[in-house]
Protein backbone atom coordinates (compact mmCIF):
# COMPACT_ATOMS: atom_id res chain seq x y z
CA UNK A 1 0.00 0.00 0.00
CA UNK A 2 1.11 3.43 -0.62
CA UNK A 3 1.33 6.90 1.42
CA UNK A 4 -2.31 7.94 -0.08
CA UNK A 5 -4.07 4.08 0.25
CA UNK A 6 -2.54 4.30 3.99
CA UNK A 7 -3.67 8.18 4.35
CA UNK A 8 -7.34 7.30 3.06
CA UNK A 9 -7.68 4.02 5.46
CA UNK A 10 -6.46 6.09 8.50
CA UNK A 11 -9.11 9.06 7.85
CA UNK A 12 -11.90 6.96 7.39
CA UNK A 13 -10.53 5.00 11.10
CA UNK A 14 -11.03 8.30 12.75
CA UNK A 15 -14.85 8.71 11.71
CA UNK A 16 -17.31 6.88 14.68
CA UNK A 17 -19.52 4.44 13.03
CA UNK A 18 -22.80 6.96 13.99
CA UNK A 19 -20.86 9.64 12.48
CA UNK A 20 -23.37 11.82 9.67
CA UNK A 21 -22.41 10.77 5.83
CA UNK A 22 -21.18 14.65 5.67
CA UNK A 23 -17.09 14.38 6.35
CA UNK A 24 -16.82 11.46 3.86
CA UNK A 25 -19.03 12.99 1.19
CA UNK A 26 -16.44 16.81 1.51
CA UNK A 27 -13.77 13.99 0.97
CA UNK A 28 -15.17 12.38 -2.10
CA UNK A 29 -15.73 16.15 -3.01
CA UNK A 30 -12.33 17.63 -2.23
CA UNK A 31 -11.13 14.47 -4.34
CA UNK A 32 -13.07 15.60 -7.69
CA UNK A 33 -11.92 19.22 -6.94
CA UNK A 34 -8.28 18.39 -6.31
CA UNK A 35 -8.03 16.62 -9.88
CA UNK A 36 -10.10 19.06 -11.72
CA UNK A 37 -7.46 22.14 -10.11
CA UNK A 38 -4.73 19.91 -10.50
CA UNK A 39 -5.67 20.01 -14.46
CA UNK A 40 -6.33 23.81 -14.15
CA UNK A 41 -2.68 24.74 -13.24
CA UNK A 42 -0.19 26.05 -15.55
CA UNK A 43 2.63 24.70 -13.73
CA UNK A 44 2.11 21.76 -12.13
CA UNK A 45 5.01 19.82 -12.20
CA UNK A 46 5.77 22.00 -8.88
CA UNK A 47 3.18 19.83 -6.93
CA UNK A 48 4.22 16.41 -5.70
CA UNK A 49 1.26 14.87 -5.96
CA UNK A 50 1.82 12.18 -3.79
CA UNK A 51 2.02 14.15 -0.69
CA UNK A 52 -0.99 16.80 -1.55
CA UNK A 53 -3.62 13.57 -2.03
CA UNK A 54 -2.07 12.45 0.94
CA UNK A 55 -2.15 15.72 2.77
CA UNK A 56 -5.92 16.22 1.66
CA UNK A 57 -7.06 12.63 3.05
CA UNK A 58 -5.38 13.74 6.76
CA UNK A 59 -6.74 17.33 6.41
CA UNK A 60 -9.80 16.19 8.65
CA UNK A 61 -8.21 13.95 10.41
CA UNK A 62 -8.90 15.59 14.00
CA UNK A 63 -12.44 16.20 13.14
CA UNK A 64 -13.97 14.02 15.46
CA UNK A 65 -14.93 13.84 18.41
CA UNK A 66 -16.83 16.91 17.50
CA UNK A 67 -17.48 17.88 21.94
CA UNK A 68 -13.67 18.62 21.87
CA UNK A 69 -12.67 22.43 22.39
CA UNK A 70 -9.30 21.84 20.31
CA UNK A 71 -9.28 23.40 17.20
CA UNK A 72 -9.80 19.99 14.31
CA UNK A 73 -6.20 21.68 12.45
CA UNK A 74 -3.98 20.95 15.53
CA UNK A 75 -5.73 17.43 16.46
CA UNK A 76 -5.11 16.34 13.20
CA UNK A 77 -1.27 17.77 12.93
CA UNK A 78 -0.82 15.44 15.61
CA UNK A 79 -2.65 12.59 14.80
CA UNK A 80 -1.23 12.87 11.12
CA UNK A 81 2.64 12.68 12.76
CA UNK A 82 1.49 9.47 14.74
CA UNK A 83 0.53 8.20 11.88
CA UNK A 84 2.88 8.38 9.59
CA UNK A 85 5.56 8.14 12.50
CA UNK A 86 4.10 4.70 13.09
CA UNK A 87 3.69 3.71 9.33
CA UNK A 88 7.97 4.53 8.67
CA UNK A 89 7.91 7.72 6.93
CA UNK A 90 10.45 9.91 6.71
CA UNK A 91 10.39 13.20 9.16
CA UNK A 92 10.41 15.40 5.70
CA UNK A 93 7.72 14.21 4.31
CA UNK A 94 6.56 13.63 7.49
CA UNK A 95 6.33 17.82 8.59
CA UNK A 96 5.01 18.27 4.79
CA UNK A 97 2.24 16.48 5.14
CA UNK A 98 1.49 17.81 8.49
CA UNK A 99 1.77 21.38 7.48
CA UNK A 100 -0.51 20.89 4.89
CA UNK A 101 -2.82 19.44 7.83
CA UNK A 102 -1.79 22.05 10.25
CA UNK A 103 -2.59 25.17 8.02
CA UNK A 104 -5.56 23.92 5.90
CA UNK A 105 -8.11 26.76 7.79
CA UNK A 106 -5.73 29.43 6.75
CA UNK A 107 -6.34 30.52 10.72
CA UNK A 108 -3.30 31.09 12.70
CA UNK A 109 -0.70 28.99 10.92
CA UNK A 110 -1.07 30.08 7.23
CA UNK A 111 0.18 27.52 4.78
CA UNK A 112 3.79 28.30 2.89
CA UNK A 113 4.51 25.08 0.56
CA UNK A 114 2.67 24.64 -2.89
CA UNK A 115 0.83 21.83 -1.54
CA UNK A 116 -0.59 23.03 1.71
CA UNK A 117 -1.34 26.47 -0.53
CA UNK A 118 -3.11 23.67 -2.59
CA UNK A 119 -5.18 21.87 0.12
CA UNK A 120 -6.18 24.70 1.97
CA UNK A 121 -7.50 26.46 -1.51
CA UNK A 122 -8.92 23.65 -3.08
CA UNK A 123 -10.65 23.09 0.75
CA UNK A 124 -12.66 26.07 0.44
CA UNK A 125 -13.25 25.45 -3.22
CA UNK A 126 -14.80 22.52 -2.26
CA UNK A 127 -17.16 23.90 -0.07
CA UNK A 128 -18.72 26.59 -2.97
CA UNK A 129 -19.16 23.40 -5.11
CA UNK A 130 -20.97 20.76 -2.66
CA UNK A 131 -22.35 23.79 -0.29
CA UNK A 132 -22.61 23.07 3.27
CA UNK A 133 -23.63 26.31 3.94
CA UNK A 134 -27.80 25.22 3.08
CA UNK A 135 -27.70 22.78 6.47
CA UNK A 136 -25.85 25.71 8.15
CA UNK A 137 -28.56 27.75 7.02
CA UNK A 138 -31.41 25.37 7.64
CA UNK A 139 -30.32 24.52 10.86
CA UNK A 140 -30.21 27.83 11.91
CA UNK A 141 -33.42 28.94 10.45
CA UNK A 142 -34.60 25.82 12.77
CA UNK A 143 -33.43 26.56 16.07
CA UNK A 144 -33.69 30.14 16.04
CA UNK A 145 -29.82 30.77 16.19
CA UNK A 146 -28.30 32.69 13.53
CA UNK A 147 -25.67 30.28 11.55
CA UNK A 148 -22.49 31.11 10.61
CA UNK A 149 -22.64 30.35 6.95
CA UNK A 150 -21.87 33.83 5.66
CA UNK A 151 -18.69 34.00 8.01
CA UNK A 152 -17.90 30.81 6.30
CA UNK A 153 -18.53 31.51 2.82
CA UNK A 154 -16.50 34.54 3.25
CA UNK A 155 -13.24 32.63 4.16
CA UNK A 156 -13.40 30.64 1.18
CA UNK A 157 -13.55 32.81 -1.19
CA UNK A 158 -10.86 34.20 0.99
CA UNK A 159 -8.72 31.39 0.74
CA UNK A 160 -9.91 30.59 -2.49
CA UNK A 161 -8.66 33.81 -4.14
CA UNK A 162 -5.46 33.55 -2.19
CA UNK A 163 -4.58 30.45 -2.87
CA UNK A 164 -6.04 29.03 -6.65
CA UNK A 165 -5.13 30.60 -10.34
CA UNK A 166 -6.79 33.66 -11.08
CA UNK A 167 -9.08 32.30 -13.74
CA UNK A 168 -10.49 29.79 -11.68
CA UNK A 169 -11.51 32.45 -9.26
CA UNK A 170 -12.71 34.04 -12.14
CA UNK A 171 -14.82 31.04 -13.34
CA UNK A 172 -16.35 30.77 -9.95
CA UNK A 173 -17.39 34.03 -8.64
CA UNK A 174 -20.49 33.71 -9.72
CA UNK A 175 -20.85 30.69 -7.64
CA UNK A 176 -19.49 32.83 -4.60
CA UNK A 177 -22.31 35.54 -5.90
CA UNK A 178 -25.41 33.00 -5.83
CA UNK A 179 -24.27 31.46 -2.25
CA UNK A 180 -23.78 34.69 -0.62
CA UNK A 181 -27.66 36.40 -2.51
CA UNK A 182 -28.89 32.98 -1.55
CA UNK A 183 -27.53 33.48 3.02
CA UNK A 184 -28.95 36.97 2.70
CA UNK A 185 -32.04 36.20 1.62
CA UNK A 186 -32.38 33.09 3.44
CA UNK A 187 -31.27 34.51 6.49
CA UNK A 188 -33.24 37.99 6.62
CA UNK A 189 -36.23 35.92 6.29
CA UNK A 190 -37.18 37.50 2.71
CA UNK A 191 -37.79 34.50 0.91
FE1 LIG B 1 -11.06 21.15 8.10
FE1 LIG C 1 -11.95 19.93 4.87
Amino acid sequence: MNIIEEAKQFFYSTIPEDAPITLKAHLEGFGSTLGYVLISLENSSVINEELVRAGMWLHDCGHYPLENEVDHAIRGEDRARSFLKNQGYNAILTEDVCHCVRAHRNNDVKPTTPEAKLIAGCDSLTHLIFAPYVDMVRIGLETGVKSSALEKLERDWRDICSFLPKDLTIQFSPHYRTWKNWIELRESGSN
